[in-house]
């Protein structure tokens, strides 16, 4: 079903690790998406909730790491922003006792933790990497 949701390649950094990771994300805000109400449990929205929760938490982690394996010079900033999205998150489902009121309102979760930061942020550590070009050996790191 689509939900207006999905992964798109417009979202691609071309740094793969981060890339995957932020297609698992999508993957599994779509899983939240099309729960059913009639045949879904308060207890199977509590835990996918807390595995979107965690990957989040994850994620940032790692993109983290990266950024400061490059010398991204908005990393203070960015890791910032990171911390916001977790509450932003936090506090809406939690404001959210029902899945019919999560999923209505998962559109603009979505847009705004997971979208809008990966066209607006994400995308400034793409153009960093372009433009600098560290060295290579500067930057691997284990993403999963
Ligand atoms: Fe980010």
């Amino acid at each position: 079903m689509a939900t207006g949701l999905e992964w798109d390649e417009f979202y691609r950094l071309g740094i793969e690790g981060i890339d995957i990771q932020h297609q698992k994300l999508f993957e599994i805000v779509g899983r939240i998406a099309v729960l059913d109400a009639a045949s879904s449990t308060k207890e199977d929205l509590r835990h996918i909730l807390k595995e979107l929760s965690n990957y989040m938490r994850e994620h940032f982690h790692d993109e983290e790491i990266y950024m400061r394996s490059i010398g991204f010079p908005e990393y203070g900033y960015h890791k910032e922003l990171h911390h916001e999205i977790i509450e932003f998150v936090n506090t809406t489902v939690s404001n959210s006792p029902t899945l019919a009121m999560i999923q209505t309102k998962l559109k603009f979760i979505i847009k705004k933790a997971l979208i809008d930061h990966i066209i607006n942020e994400d995308m400034k550590i793409k153009l960093y990497m372009s433009q600098y070009k560290p060295k290579t050996d500067d930057c691997t790191v284990e993403l999963n």
